[in-house]
């Protein structure tokens, strides 16, 4: 038996009010679409099929890395006739036919499992899910006739005062027996709106006699769907603590989960510990010992064991092991921090790697730098990298001390064990073992190697 996916994401969201197709907006920190391909794909054997129409092109691009198909939905007609764009996609090669909507991030895998589990049960060509709950977020009514048996879904928009008082909702995730969908597909009548609802589906079945199940969610949070930006807010809300359980459970100490932003790409090893107001997001990678916060953001970063990051930025670069930093220092994109690395306060980094052991305590920006091990960054050094037109190399040796305020004039090269006076202005290279001072600085003696 062949089980396909079909997710629907042709929509533009107008009651999002945005240039952006709803289904990119992120939910801690991936657009929603890629969540719900994400469940689907815990039980689809084939690819799932992704029907665009609104921003078409811009939603393919965001899921390039992604392991899906794409049916185009010209004019979005509907719930059913967006079903129907990924009939030639998937006709012949698949038994059963899962269906969700790009705009429900919170349905979860599992209860996809439980609707095709109750699916295989059933003699019902359709299987739907429910939930009851108080807020209606303009969600379909499930109605049910004197037995209790589903008899049809009817849109808030055509329902009756009676129906709108419904507290059974339509969560818009079925599963289909193939066959049977391609061809009651066709039978779906024009709605009062113009549009082909997949929703009638339901009825239809009815009317032919079967008896059509819904698997009950036990937990409504996973039905939020996303039509405005309120419900966008109430769904990240939810998808954060769902992130920030699953790391307290594998062992990571949060210490104020309501005040951390873990995206869903990121990685956080055993005993770390995160502080308040910490932002870990992209594809950020923690590794384990560490003490990260409060008041941190790094972005896209690698991050070893045991490193301590307090109030700082951190974008797109590497820290190895020991390293310890902040208050407020800025790694920029190519920072590369070695183990053992220490940044104190107002630190920025960009483009340069750092040596095992080399600390910079105050005030110092380094850019496209390659700088050795146990390197004495004095207060204020600043390596003058642009000259107006472009960025200059600065090279340091290992076990350099550079006094405060050394300006290092790029391109520019300092051999090992060398040493700079305060205020240095160093505009040529300078040699291995040697002392320079001044503006510009001059070489005052050759060192001992035991100096
Ligand atoms: C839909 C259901 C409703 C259910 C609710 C749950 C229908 C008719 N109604 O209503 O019963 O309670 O979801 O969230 O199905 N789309 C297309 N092509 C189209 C129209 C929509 O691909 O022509 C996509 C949208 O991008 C979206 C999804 O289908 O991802 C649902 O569309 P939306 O307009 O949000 O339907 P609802 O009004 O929420
Ligand atoms: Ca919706």
């Amino acid at each position: 038996m062949t089980i396909a996916s079909i997710i629907l994401a042709a929509g533009q969201g107008t009651r999002m009010r945005s240039k952006l197709p709803k289904v990119l907006h992120p939910v801690a920190g991936k657009p929603m679409v890629w969540h719900a391909i994400r469940a689907v794909s815990q039980l689809a054997d084939l690819p799932p099929v992704i029907v665009v129409g609104f921003g078409a092109e811009a939603v393919k691009q965001s899921l390039k890395a992604e392991r899906v198909d794409f049916a185009l939905q010209a004019e979005q007609l509907g719930t059913g006739h967006a079903v129907a764009s990924a009939r030639p996609n998937l006709e012949g090669k698949a038994n059963l036919v899962l269906v969700t909507y790009a705009d429900m991030p919170l349905l979860r895998g599992e209860s996809l499992k439980d609707l095709m589990a109750l699916h295989q049960q059933s003699s019902s060509p359709v299987t739907m899910t429910s939930y009851f709950g108080e807020e209606a977020r303009g969600f379909g009514r499930v109605v049910r006739d004197s037995h209790g048996h589903v008899a049809q879904i009817v849109e808030q928009a055509d329902a009756t005062p009676e129906q709108l008082a419904i507290r059974e909702y339509n969560v818009s995730a079925y599963c289909f027996d193939a066959d049977w969908l391609w061809g009651a597909l066709e039978n779906i009548p024009i709605s009062a709106k113009g549009e082909y609802y997949l929703t009638d589906l339901i009825g239809l079945a009815v009317a032919e006699g079967h008896q059509v199940n819904s698997m009950v969610l036990e937990d409504p949070l996973e039905a939020i769907g996303l039509n405005n930006r309120v419900h966008l807010a109430a769904a990240d809300k939810v998808m954060r603590q769902r992130i920030n359980e699953k790391w307290m459970l594998a062992g990571v100490t949060i210490i104020n989960p309501d005040a951390t932003y873990i995206e869903a790409g990121v990685t956080i090893g055993q005993d770390t510990v995160i502080q308040p107001n910490t932002h870990l997001r992209g594809t950020t990678m923690i590794g384990e010992d560490c003490e990260i916060g409060p008041d941190t953001t790094v972005i896209d970063s690698v991050v070893g064991d045991r490193a301590h990051l307090i109030a700082s930025m951190i974008e797109q670069a590497e820290i190895s092991n020991d390293v310890t930093m902040g208050p407020f220092c800025h790694l920029r994109k190519g920072a590369i921090l070695k183990e053992g690395v220490h940044l104190g306060n107002f630190a920025e980094v960009k483009d340069s790697s750092l040596g095992a052991g080399t600390k910079m305590g105050h005030f110092s920006y380094i850019g496209n730098a390659v700088i050795g091990k146990n390197v004495n960054i004095g207060a204020g050094t600043i390596t003058c990298n642009y000259d107006g037109e472009k960025k200059n190399p600065t090279e340091i040796g290992d076990d350099v001390f550079l006094g405060s305020d050394t300006m290092l004039v790029a391109p520019v090269k300092i051999g090992d064990r060398s040493i700079t006076g305060a205020g240095a202005v160093v505009t040529r290279d300078v040699p291995q073992d040697t002392l320079v001072m001044g503006v510009p600085a001059k070489e005052k003696r050759k060192l001992e190697k035991s100096d």
